[in-house]
């Protein structure tokens, strides 16, 4: 795949462990991608873990190692990768999928796919970024009640590698545009947000419902909403959820 490398391993506790692993540097180049059949410990955001039938779905960490990407552009990574998977998710099904504030995937309640992105700083620059992505592609059994495949929604089967090739390209589309400098990527981000300009549920933490609207995510990741009394609010992660209903 073009620019990028491929390591392929049949079975791995975590593409993004192993992408990590010290004695594993030397051969990890900008541009890397891990990809495994198997996880055995697959991990997901706020420490749960990644389910995934062995061979079904991708499950891959890219690895970029930048020479001069600032910490406040660390969001840019996450926005491009939620853009790419987005874009990748509405093409194969000729569907709009949307992104779900921070980054995870989603067709309607449904979620498609995620992103777990782990970074290195040295001297206030991003050094190493491992970028992992789970997403559904031939799976159609779920243990979780809110999950969903391609092949759920198309009901036909895909070519792994054929979805991993769009993926990377648009994800090196829009990474190479943050390393230029990145202008556009936040407002083409909050383009694809679920829940823009239009009035939808959340709730609090303690579980309150409200209804607001999706603005935007802020430079430092965090979610903008207006609120029903007019007011404008930001929410970092844990401090609001999406109430999809289910
Ligand atoms: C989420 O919780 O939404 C993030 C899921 C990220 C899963 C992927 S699968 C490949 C990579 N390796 C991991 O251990 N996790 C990520």
């Amino acid at each position: 795949i073009s620019g990028y490398s491929t390591i392929f391993l049949s079975s791995v506790d975590s593409t993004n462990n192993y992408a990590a692993r010290p004695e594993m540097q030397s051969k990890i180049q900008d541009k890397t991608v891990i990809m495994a059949a198997n996880q055995s410990k697959g991990k997901g955001q706020h420490r749960n873990s990644w389910e995934s039938e062995v061979g079904k779905n991708l499950l891959i960490s890219i690895v970029i190692k930048p020479k001069d990407l600032p910490i406040e552009k660390q969001f840019f990574i996450s926005f491009s990768t939620a853009l790419a998977l987005k874009e990748t998710v509405s093409f194969f099904l000729s569907k709009n999928a949307k992104i779900k504030w921070p980054n995870d995937i989603y067709i309607n309640t449904h979620k498609i796919a995620g992103i777990l992105i782990e970074n290195s700083i040295s001297s206030n620059k991003i050094s190493r970024s491992i970028i992992g992505i789970g997403l559904n592609v031939n799976q159609i059994n779920f243990s979780i009640k809110n999950a969903t495949s391609l092949k759920l929604i198309k009901k036909e089967d895909f070519v792994l590698k054929s979805v991993l090739e769009y993926l990377l390209y648009r994800f090196d589309y829009h990474y190479k545009n943050i390393l230029e400098n990145g202008s556009k990527i936040q407002s083409l981000y909050n383009s694809n947000l679920m829940g823009k300009g239009e009035w939808i549920s959340f709730l609090t933490p303690k579980h309150e419902p409200f209804k607001a609207k999706v603005i935007g995510a802020s430079t430092q990741g965090k979610l903008r909403l207006e609120l029903q009394n007019g007011a404008i609010q930001e929410f970092a992660h844990k401090e609001v959820f999406f109430d999809l209903g289910n």
